[in-house]
């Protein structure tokens, strides 16, 4: 029945369906799979904070921490709710989301349209606490004269409410916010992060979201502000600007950010460019065109604590994130690992823990990787 329901959505524009995604889990219904790990532990802890499993909702699905509960139910092993701003906005004119149906992606330019963080506090207050992780995204306003002093009155009012808290400096919809990675702004940006924190009086673990778009130099010194400022992890990556070749779309020239089958590659080698830059001083999460197990599978081989997504669950439905944990848990059978922290960077190399991963999938009881 979900499938069905999903293809339906499917029929509507983008931003229609994602509304309608949003409304149902709101109401907490969809499928609620019972996983059954057998002798495997998908746990993972990151920050203090325990993860029931690695897969987790990527930001832009919940901006406004409407669904939450809903979507832990789907399977999640966390939600991670926003991007947040400080005041409402509307966000950029529509259409503003585009189904890349024969590219397997979404391009969105949606701009952080949400209701701000005091309507997203009041949502954040009705947590029930065992239901399971959420984290909380925040960014500037467009129109703000003061972006940094954006993050820490977002911090300041929602990190009491959250498990942790992510700094989006990597969003291409709002002018001048990717800026914000450079090394000089990113020590201002992290200090005010921590004031914020102060100002709710409480201790909260920072992540840190980074683009796909960024050169090796530049990426080296975000980690090392990162190590110094003492950011418990790096989320890699939001979504690109670049459109490789090979899109077929007839929306491939939209513009935005592009998600799905086209980012996992560069995500992934990202990725792997963070993890060897933080030598193990950071913690990491794996984002980008995850659409399958073996594809959370090599973020984690090449050195992912969590693996988040969104566009994979845009386009196969809410029995998506439990499909992907049943294919993860064979595959670690299939690879002889019984935790993730035995599979956690074994294969450093993007490229190899891709391959790694696919061939295990044509051997385990997984769907098969198209090669
Ligand atoms: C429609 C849409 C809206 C998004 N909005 C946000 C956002 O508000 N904040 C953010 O940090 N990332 C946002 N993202 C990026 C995702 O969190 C994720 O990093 C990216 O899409 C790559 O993962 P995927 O290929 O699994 O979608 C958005 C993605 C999509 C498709």
């Amino acid at each position: 029945m979900w499938q069905l329901l999903a293809r339906l959505a499917r029929q509507l524009p983008g931003e229609a369906a994602h509304k309608l995604a949003v409304e149902t889990l709101r109401w907490q219904l969809g499928p609620r799979p019972v996983i059954d790990a057998g002798r495997l532990d998908l746990a993972v802890t990151l920050g203090g904070i325990k993860f029931p499993n690695p897969i987790g909702l990527a930001a832009g699905f919940d901006k406004n921490a409407a669904c939450y509960h809903g979507a832990l139910r789907l399977g999640f092993g966390h939600v991670e709710v926003g991007t947040i701003t400080p005041l409402p906005q509307a966000g950029n004119p529509k259409p503003r989301v585009f189904r890349l149906a024969e590219d397997h992606a979404v391009i969105n330019r949606y701009g952080f349209n949400g209701k701000g963080m005091v309507a997203a506090a009041q949502n954040l207050q009705r947590r029930q606490l065992d239901a399971g992780v959420v984290g909380v995204n925040v960014g500037a306003n467009k129109t703000s004269k003061d972006p940094i002093a954006d993050y820490r009155h977002a911090v300041a009012a929602l990190a009491g409410l959250a498990d942790y808290i992510t700094l989006n400096i990597s969003s291409p919809n709002t002018p001048g916010l990717r800026d914000l990675q450079t090394a000089q702004h990113l020590q201002s940006l992290l200090s005010a992060a921590r004031a914020g924190l102060d100002d709710a009086k409480v201790t909260r673990p920072l992540f840190l979201k980074i683009a796909p778009d960024l050169h090796d130099q530049d990426l080296a010194a975000i980690v090392e502000t990162a190590v110094t400022s003492g950011v418990c992890a790096m989320i890699a990556t939001n979504t690109t600007i670049a459109r490789p070749s090979g899109l077929t779309s007839p929306h491939a020239g939209e513009i935005g950010g592009l998600s799905g089958a086209p980012l996992f590659a560069p995500a992934t080698d990202i990725l792997a460019q963070v993890v060897t830059h933080a030598k193990g001083r950071l913690g990491v999460v794996g984002v980008g065109g995850v659409a399958s197990g073996w594809q959370a599978y090599a973020k984690i081989l090449v050195g992912a604590d969590l693996v988040q997504l969104y566009t994979g669950l845009a386009l196969n439905g809410p029995e998506f994130p439990a499909q992907i944990l049943q294919e993860l848990l064979a595959l670690m059978q299939a690879d002889g690992v019984s935790n993730l922290a035995d599979a956690k960077g074994q294969i450093p190399h993007a490229t190899k823990a891709i391959e790694h991963a696919i061939r295990l999938s044509q051997t385990s009881a997984t769907q098969p990787a198209k090669a």
